[in-house]
């Protein structure tokens, strides 16, 4: 008996979402030893702790695709890209990856969509809300960077911004949570 309750096409397409979150966290990883070296601890700082919550991406795929009887395939990750040339680099890299990810996320929407399977689309739906903190968290550090001088951030303002995201909470706030009180 076939207890399998996600189509090829769909558990492929999870599974492949599975290893896009490792690709995360290991860019995060790669990007946060950089800024280690470099040293920008409270860069680092918040880079290491994103990488650990893209490894909890990839875990809550692993156990959906588990929970539906599916077959979860553990594949090699793919490198991450080189080393950032400079922190507004860094900053921009993580925010074009972000947005690739937020692509992917929706392929696979679409996907549980045309093929009428509601629980994957009610599934993915948890993916659609963070990558909007994702992408605002990415956002953010692009602003924080661009007041600091952008590409030519130094001194002061770049010690600052270091001393600043070694204590930024790893979770944007969601709109949905914003009051007049508490915008
Ligand atoms: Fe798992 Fe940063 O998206």
């Amino acid at each position: 008996m076939d207890t399998n309750r996600l189509s090829k096409t769909i558990e492929a397409a999870l599974n492949a979402q599975m290893t896009r979150e490792a690709h995360a966290s290991q860019i995060y990883l790669s990007y946060a030893c950089w800024a280690d070296k470099k040293g920008y601890g409270g860069i680092a700082n918040f880079l290491f702790r994103h990488a650990e919550e893209e490894r909890n991406h990839m875990m809550k795929i692993v156990q959906y695709i588990l929970q539906r009887s599916g077959t979860v395939k553990v594949v090699a990750i793919p490198a991450p890209d080189s080393d950032p040339t400079n922190v507004n680099d860094c900053f921009e890299k993580v925010f074009k990856s972000e947005i690739e990810n937020t692509a992917e996320i929706y392929k696979v929407v679409n996907l549980s969509h045309d093929e009428r399977d509601w629980a994957t689309w009610n599934f993915m739906q948890w993916f659609v809300k963070e990558q909007i903190e994702e992408e605002a968290l990415a956002l953010k550090l692009l602003a924080k960077i661009e007041i600091a001088g952008g590409k030519g951030a130094s001194g002061d303002a770049l010690y600052n911004l270091d001393r600043d995201l070694g204590v930024t909470p790893d979770e944007e706030k969601s709109a949905e949570d914003a009051t007049a009180a508490n915008p």
